[in-house]
């Protein structure tokens, strides 16, 4: 068990360069949201930091759900239903901070976001993957 930070370990390389480049990406973006919430920087950066987890976050799920379309996903209606689900829950959850998060929240803060991202990742994303990994393989 680590300390909070996430490991590329989902086994969830694609071979799609764009689709891992993303998902290394939200992993380096909730690790600044870690850095913010363990250094005990003011409340300000933490929400400026989820803002943009957050922003990034909604770019990736549309590009995926494109994805999804492009290559006929079975999956794709409950895969959408889940990103929507997720950034419901993560408004829903900055907006009980309030204005501007404490100190204190920074476990909180860490853990609904790590849980956030790897409960996603380690399903609905790695369906996708081996999906699409079996297209890539030539099996389709
Ligand atoms: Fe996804
Ligand atoms: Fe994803």
């Amino acid at each position: 068990m680590n300390n909070g930070h996430l490991k590329w370990s989902f086994n969830l390389s694609s071979r799609m360069a764009e689709l891992d480049d993303a998902h290394r990406e939200l992993e380096d973006l909730y690790d600044r949201i870690l850095q913010a919430c363990e250094s005990q920087e003011p409340g300000a950066s933490v929400r400026e930091r989820i803002r943009s987890f957050l922003t990034y976050a909604r770019w990736h799920f549309v590009e995926e759900e494109t994805l999804m379309q492009q290559v006929d996903y079975g999956g794709y209606t409950d895969h959408r239903a889940e990103h929507q689900r997720l950034v419901e829950d993560a408004e829903a959850f900055i907006d009980s901070f309030g204005a501007t998060p404490q100190a204190e929240d920074g476990p909180a803060i860490v853990s609904f976001f790590k849980y956030w991202l790897v409960r996603h990742m380690a399903a609905q994303d790695s369906d996708l993957v081996k999906f699409l990994n079996t297209l890539k393989s030539g099996d389709c």
